[in-house]
């Protein structure tokens, strides 16, 4: 009885291996039949209650079910790993001909570009480029700039100091002093760059912000000569029409001195974060150069003057992109990035 179910089960665990389409169905006759709880499993249990001689016979049978299905298995299996094998190559199929889609390329950050077009427009019209050190000393930030300790002027530009002495430049202004003292007039000249202030952080306000800085000294040099060159830049950077204002501002290294606002392009005017709901924009203060200034590095103002403008880089950029927070151009973050 027993060993007839033994062979019955040999029989239909062998048809079920031969007729497998999945490594699983083999997996499956594996733990059915072979398994701990397994069909043979369950007979081995009951043998106990065997006569010995039968024992001996049944155990002789159930070994070799096992070893023949064991065997049965084994065989087909690798037939499987190769059917696979050869799905996953196909799957995974790679054209190695292809051409590399090579390194992805990189942009300009909107103010280098910005800045590089204004060094282009101010090239064309006989300015030089200079550069000056971001650690400046207070002689070429403040002093030569006709602003001697003490100056209320110093307080509208929260400083910070270095311990030698020295500040980190509050403004470009100290180019032209630089300028000055390396080249005599007739001087044209632009200085675009870094400066810091120590000041609080809103939409329009950055501790760390781009100016370019642009000084021309000959002879009789006018007023209508800034007003040219500062509609010239504006022109070029917007390519529309940009209402501006002029009214007095005050500087101690110009005199008169101006500020050249426009209407603000995020809201047309009509207010918002970033103008602080003025509808204008602070972005060109300007002047005829303080005779005090060519004096203390050494020009004759009897001879010679000029006019210097302080433009506000960083907001320019702002104004042409329409970007509403000042915050997101230093923010390292390149989905806004990527747009430029
Ligand atoms: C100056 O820094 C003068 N040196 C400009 C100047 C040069 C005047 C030559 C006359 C002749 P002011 O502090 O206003 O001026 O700054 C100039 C411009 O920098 C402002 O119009 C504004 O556009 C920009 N600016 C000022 N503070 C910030 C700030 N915290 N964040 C971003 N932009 C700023």
């Amino acid at each position: 009885m027993v060993e007839e179910e033994i062979v019955k089960i040999q029989a239909v665990a062998l048809e079920r291996v031969r007729g497998a389409h999945l490594p699983e169905d083999l997996e499956r006759v594996r733990v059915e039949v072979l398994g701990r709880k397994g069909k043979l499993a369950e007979i081995s249990k009951e043998m106990g209650k065997l006569a010995p001689e039968e024992r001996a016979r049944v155990g002789k049978l159930l070994n070799a079910a096992k070893q023949a299905i064991e065997d049965a298995i084994d065989e087909r299996q690798p037939q499987f790993r190769e059917a696979t094998l050869r799905a996953r190559l196909d799957a995974e199929w790679l054209d190695l001909t292809l051409p590399a889609p090579g390194p992805r390329a990189g942009s300009l950050h909107p103010i280098t570009q910005i800045q590089m077009e204004l060094e282009d427009l101010f090239t064309s019209l006989g300015f030089m480029v200079l550069d000056g050190p971001e650690a400046e000393t207070e002689y070429h930030n403040f002093d030569a700039l006709n602003i001697p300790a003490e100056h209320p002027a110093r307080d509208a530009q929260d400083t910070f100091w270095l311990t030698d002495g020295n500040l980190l430049r509050t403004h470009t202004s100290p180019v032209q002093v630089r300028g000055m003292e390396r080249f005599r007039p007739p001087l044209r000249m632009v200085a675009p760059g870094r400066v810091f202030r120590n000041e609080s952080v809103d939409a329009s306000h950055e501790h760390t912000f781009y100016q370019l800085e642009g000084m021309m000294i000959d002879r009789d040099v006018s007023v209508a000569h800034l007003l040219y060159f500062m509609q010239t830049l504006l022109r070029e950077i917007f390519h529309r029409h940009v209402t501006v204002r002029l009214r007095p501002g005050f500087f101690p290294f110009v005199e008169p001195g101006f500020e050249l606002d426009i209407q603000c392009f995020i809201c047309g005017g009509q207010g918002c974060a970033v103008c602080k709901q003025s509808g204008w924009v602070e972005l060109l203060p300007c002047g005829l150069v303080n005779p005090n200034v060519l004096r203390i590095s050494g020009i004759d103002p009897d001879t010679w003057n000029g006019f210097a403008f302080g433009l506000g880089l960083t907001r320019l950029v702002m104004m042409r992109y329409g970007i509403d927070d000042i915050r997101l151009l230093q923010s390292g973050d390149l989905r806004f990035l990527q747009q430029f």
